[in-house]
């Protein structure tokens, strides 16, 4: 009798042994996303993203623009997977060819950046994370804040274009839309004011204006901004091959400040949400408090930055390390 029941101990024991081993190597495989995750696989892929965003920079401005544009576009269509980053195959439609993406450009020099972490450590760092963190040095490019961000995504196999719409609002969308789909994210109110910010940067094409120019122009315009905007886009249907664009904030084109939410107060917002962002009362009051303050701007901007950029990652053993941004590794 005691044998057997010490036999029966015995056994739980090993399942129980067997059970914590089998748990911690689990979390071992997947500890999620973490401060530097590759400080032992690969330290200096983080020093090359940098210097790869600053060099490029450098070179073309408007590389941090595209850097600020893809995380919002990656991360908020379901997991920041660089699903955006995939090109069209004979099956599907790439993120990047929808209506949109429409503007979405400098992706070859994404592939830069990846080639220069590539040689340094092949087959390590993930797409995912090198979206994420060129997003957080291109925002410090054009004066943001430097925002620390954790690392340890992995890539998608495949295109989220057909789900994209259900995640993207349109140049036109109602603000409760607005908030309801990045409240899905986990990002508030202020949270939203703050990420829109981003429009102080860079430029919107005629294409997404004109509809509020053309046939009669918006009356709830600035008569001074109608002005410029009907001079940059002189026709009611915009020819596709002339790129013809308004810069997003005229008074400070180049930096990542608040100034997008004194044109927005004054009438100057470019986009329907912009100007809608102004004047709804649920957004409103925190427009006014980031046009006041640079700071607090900067506080919200980096915290719901932080929130979409871990908007539900593919960790562990989930995705792969795509060893070429733009298509998904062969499957063996
Ligand atoms: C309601 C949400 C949003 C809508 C409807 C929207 C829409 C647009 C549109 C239509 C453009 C012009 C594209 C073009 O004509 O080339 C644009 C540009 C831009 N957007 Fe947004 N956007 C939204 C939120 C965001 C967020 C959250 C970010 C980043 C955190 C962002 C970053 C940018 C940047 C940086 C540009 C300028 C890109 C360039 O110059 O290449 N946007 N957006
Ligand atoms: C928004 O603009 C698009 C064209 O870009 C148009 O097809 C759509 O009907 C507009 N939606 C609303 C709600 O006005």
């Amino acid at each position: 009798m005691a044998s057997k029941a010490l036999f029966f101990f015995a056994l739980l024991s090993l399942l129980a042994v067997s059970l914590i081993r089998t748990a911690s190597a689990n979390n071992e495989e997947d500890p999620g996303l973490v401060m530097q995750f590759y400080k032992d696989s690969c330290p200096q892929a983080e020093d090359i993203i940098r210097e790869q965003v600053r060099l490029l920079y450098k070179r073309h401005k408007n590389t941090a623009f595209s850097w600020l544009r893809n995380i919002f576009h990656d991360c908020a269509v379901e997991s920041c997977d660089a699903s955006l980053l995939l090109d069209s195959t004979r099956r599907s439609l790439s993120e990047k060819e929808t209506d949109r993406s429409f503007g979405l450009r400098n992706f070859r020099y994404l592939d830069t950046i990846k080639e220069a972490v590539e040689r340094e450590c092949p087959g390590v760092v993930s797409c995912a994370d090198i979206l994420v963190l060129s997003a957080r040095d291109g925002i410090v490019a054009v004066g943001g804040p430097y925002i620390p961000l954790k690392t340890g995504r992995r890539d998608g196999r495949k295109s989220r274009a057909e789900v994209l719409e259900q995640y993207l609002p349109d140049h036109n969308e109602s603000i409760s839309v607005v908030l309801e789909r990045f409240g899905a994210m986990g990002i508030d109110t202020p949270g939203v004011v703050a990420l829109l910010g981003a429009h102080s940067v860079g430029r919107t094409h005629c294409v997404k204006l004109v509809h509020r120019l053309y046939p009669e122009v918006d009356p709830a315009l600035n008569p001074g901004h109608v002005e410029h905007m009907l001079y940059k886009c002189p026709d009611a249907i915009p020819d596709p091959k002339a790129v013809q664009y308004v810069r997003n904030d005229r008074g400070t084109p180049m930096k990542l400040d608040n100034n997008y939410y004194r044109n927005i107060l004054d009438n100057k917002g470019l986009l329907i949400v912009d100007h809608q962002l102004a004047t709804d009362k649920r957004t409103k009051p925190y427009v006014k408090k980031m046009a006041k303050s640079q700071d607090y701007f900067f506080k919200e901007f980096s915290r719901a930055i932080t929130i979409l950029s871990e908007n539900n990652p593919l960790t562990g053993t989930k995705g792969e390390i795509r060893k070429q941004c733009n298509v998904a590794n062969k499957l063996h």
